[in-house]
């Protein structure tokens, strides 16, 4: 996470280019600043994903509570060759593309041949982890061309080329990040910049019971904990101020009502944060929470409202036997 310096890496087959300092470091401290001094204190969940971040984020993918990305993986195994076998001279972009290890399952089943005509466009926040993914995929598929964008794909969506035939993949149920107001205009946003014929994959995190939910957000070896926690090592880096992770307690809860995942962090004592960005103080009391994020969990009603927000043609829904997670094909 780079917000200072532009960074471009080349290499044979690879190009990474790096966004951020276009967002404007000052806007970015005053997106923070902002709120951590509302009344409901929030940190944008953007913000956990420096190097450290994406680590503890593959990680938690790892663990046996986590559920999403191993019913995920087992729904794109099973889907790969039907999607895949017939796609050349495209784009294949993803969004928030992390370790790239979902898209490697759909990568296995484009034909060699067919490879060589195929750029594959990650576009993350997280510059480690576009740079490793990207080092790693070109091992794996050497004919693979890789121009990887480090950019917020809420704010930069426009870098994104749109000139060739795309399949566009949104993974990870990372759409139940954002509120249902943005998700609505992102939607909407992301399907006006495609052409007729071109495709998005989205996958979503099903409604399911809330032990489970809760479990998947609260595993036993406290690593979402350490990885909710780190978000203020981030924002000590952007806003250089000095939030002590010890002062702070990990809380996870299903929100029914609202139909989400809420992460929150407690303070444990009254805390006083010092930044010289801001010109009123940031305080919090004992028991006082920062919202740092959503994960909404979705139905099959809501899935269709995608439809209607975006204006896309739902193809197919896949999903995996206990309907746990479903994979959204939908075409311009
Ligand atoms: N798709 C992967 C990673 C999901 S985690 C998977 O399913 O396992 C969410 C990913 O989105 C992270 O890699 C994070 O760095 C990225 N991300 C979060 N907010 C972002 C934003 N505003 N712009 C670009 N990337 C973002
Ligand atoms: N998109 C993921 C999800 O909603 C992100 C995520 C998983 C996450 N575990 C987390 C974010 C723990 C913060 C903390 O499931």
């Amino acid at each position: 996470m780079n917000y200072i310096d532009t960074e471009v890496i080349e290499a044979h087959k690879i190009k990474i280019i790096n966004h951020l300092n276009n967002l404007g470091i000052e806007n970015i401290r005053k997106e923070i600043i902002t709120g951590l001094t509302s009344k409901q204190k929030t940190i944008s969940s953007k913000f956990f994903y420096d190097k450290t971040g994406s680590k503890l984020f593959e990680d938690i993918t790892q663990l046996p509570e986590y559920y999403p990305t191993r019913t995920e993986k087992k729904i794109l195994k099973t889907i790969a060759p039907k999607l895949m076998h017939n796609l050349r001279h495209a784009d294949i972009v993803e969004l928030g593309s992390g370790d790239c290890s979902k898209i490697s399952l759909l990568l296995n089943s484009i034909p060699k041949e067919n490879l060589k005509t195929i750029n594959y466009i990650p576009v993350d926040v997280s510059q480690s982890a576009v740079n490793e993914s990207a080092r790693n995929l070109v091992e794996k598929f050497p004919d693979l061309s890789i121009k990887g964008l480090v950019a917020d794909f809420i704010n930069q969506l426009d870098l994104i080329p749109k000139t060739s035939k795309r399949m566009l993949c949104f993974l990870g149920s990372t759409l139940g990040n954002f509120t249902e107001t943005v998700t609505n205009q992102f939607l909407k946003n992301l399907s006006s910049s495609m052409n007729s014929g071109d495709t998005f994959l989205l996958g979503v995190d099903l409604v399911k019971s809330t032990d489970i939910l809760h479990d998947a957000y609260n595993d036993s070896q406290e690593v979402t904990a350490e990885f909710n926690k780190n978000i203020l090592n981030v924002i000590n880096d952007l806003i250089n101020s000095d939030f002590n992770i010890n002062d702070f307690e990990h809380k996870a809860f299903f929100n029914q009502g609202k139909s989400r995942i809420e992460m929150h962090l407690i303070a444990n004592k009254d805390v006083i944060i010092n930044t010289p960005f801001s010109t009123t103080t940031i305080n919090l009391k004992k028991g006082e929470n920062i919202h740092t994020e959503n994960s909404y969990k979705f139905t099959q009603a809501q899935i269709n409202n995608f439809a209607k927000a975006s204006g896309l043609n739902i193809k197919e829904i896949f999903t995996d036997p206990n309907n746990w997670f479903a994979l959204v094909l939908f075409e311009k």
